[in-house]
């Protein structure tokens, strides 16, 4: 059987970071074209990879080039643009996280799958780190017990990232840490408590960091910031979410405030046991014979969890997997997340579900 052909679109940090990588060591994987409106790192890649050509409009790529797949790194706000009319061509789509801008966009994309009858999958790179998949397997064998409630959150001092571009421009992100940062560990705890349904959330959101230049996060790397660009998006999101089950989740995220280190968590209470996994790191509480036990698994060292959310959207694609993740998964975050920022804005809890 020949190599599956991908095009790229988004040639970016995150691309040359984590997908590049990925790709070029899949031994099914051609990649074919690449795409970015910035020319000249199309053509540099272009030039790297040996292609004769590159393309600055994907729909030209698409027309042109004979693709299985397409591979989505750009801002937020083409995502759902590109998913679609590449679903729509014919091709399966991996796009980079958040699925979407809005529960609207995220639906169309969730549609355009089942019509074109191809895998749409957004990267979910946390599950796939060792600490995610082990605490998986141990809730799946029930020995966290009921899981009730957690909290999660990403926080950092100082880690805006591409200040000014489009990363703070909400036309272009849908917003600030909480659809930038959210997607990751929101997703992350929900998976784990085993998908239930959101049914109302309330959240409150702050800008008070705009002004700041500090940065002490590597994650103020990403994107291109921009001198006196635009910042009008949040810079810390709060929140809490019920679920169908009766479950709840706390969420914090921040891209700036006044806190002692960055760090990232998911923490979740069972009847049985509690795990914490902080900055990926998994210890397991719980209680015997009186005593409250802390045991820290001894777990392989993971990468980030890109290539292996990529390995396995190509194994999905050849029929080897069944997905691990699924465009209604994808539309449960994005409501999720814009219903924490209609609450934000109204003041008032934001029901999902009847
Ligand atoms: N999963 C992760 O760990 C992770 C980390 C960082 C970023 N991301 C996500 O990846 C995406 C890209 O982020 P980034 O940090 O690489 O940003 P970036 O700004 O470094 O790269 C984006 C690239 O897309 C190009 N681009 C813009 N509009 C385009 C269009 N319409 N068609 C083709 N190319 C276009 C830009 O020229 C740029 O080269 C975002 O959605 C972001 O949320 C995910």
């Amino acid at each position: 059987m020949g190599k599956l052909k991908v095009g790229m679109v988004g040639t970016g940090g995150i691309f040359q970071y984590a997908h590049l990588p990925a790709y070029e060591k899949h031994p099914e994987i051609e990649i074919a074209a690449v795409c970015d409106t910035q020319e000249e790192r199309a053509k540099a890649l272009a030039e790297r990879l040996g292609l004769e050509r590159y393309y600055t409009d994907y729909r030209t790529m698409l027309a042109e080039e004979e693709l299985d797949l397409i591979n989505i790194c750009t801002p937020n706000a083409f995502h759902a643009e590109i998913a679609i009319a590449a679903l729509q061509a014919g091709k399966h789509v991996f796009c980079e996280k958040p699925d979407a801008m809005n529960p609207s966009e995220v639906r169309s994309m969730s549609e355009a799958t089942k019509v074109a009858d191809k895998t749409l999958m957004v990267m979910r790179n946390n599950r796939f780190r060792s600490s995610s998949s082990f605490l998986k397997s141990y809730i799946e064998q029930g020995l966290l017990g009921e899981i009730y409630t957690g909290r999660c959150g990403w926080v950092r001092s100082r880690g805006i990232p591409g200040k000014g571009g489009w990363f703070t421009t909400k036309a272009l992100s849908g917003g600030g840490p909480l659809i930038d940062l959210g997607v990751h560990f929101i997703d992350l705890a929900v998976w784990l408590m085993g998908n239930p349904q959101p049914v109302s959330v309330v959240g409150a959101t702050y800008r008070k960091f705009a002004e700041t230049d500090m940065a002490d996060s590597a994650h103020s790397g990403f994107g291109d910031a921009q001198a006196n660009g635009v910042f009008d998006v949040e810079d810390l999101a709060t929140g809490f979410i019920r679920f169908d089950n009766g479950a709840s989740l706390q969420i914090e995220f921040s891209w700036a405030s006044n806190i002692e280190e960055e760090h990232h968590f998911v923490e979740l209470r069972g009847t049985r046991a509690g795990a914490s996994l902080k900055n990926h790191q998994l210890k397991l509480i719980s209680e015997f014979d009186g005593v409250l036990l802390d045991s820290v698994p001894r777990l392989p060292k993971d990468q980030g969890g890109h290539t292996e959310n990529i390995n396995h959207f190509i194994d999905v694609v050849q029929g080897r997997k069944q997905p691990i993740f699924t465009p209604d998964q994808g539309v449960d975050m994005i409501d999720i997340i814009s219903a924490i920022y209609k609450s934000a804005e109204t003041g008032v809890e934001v029901r999902l579900k009847p």
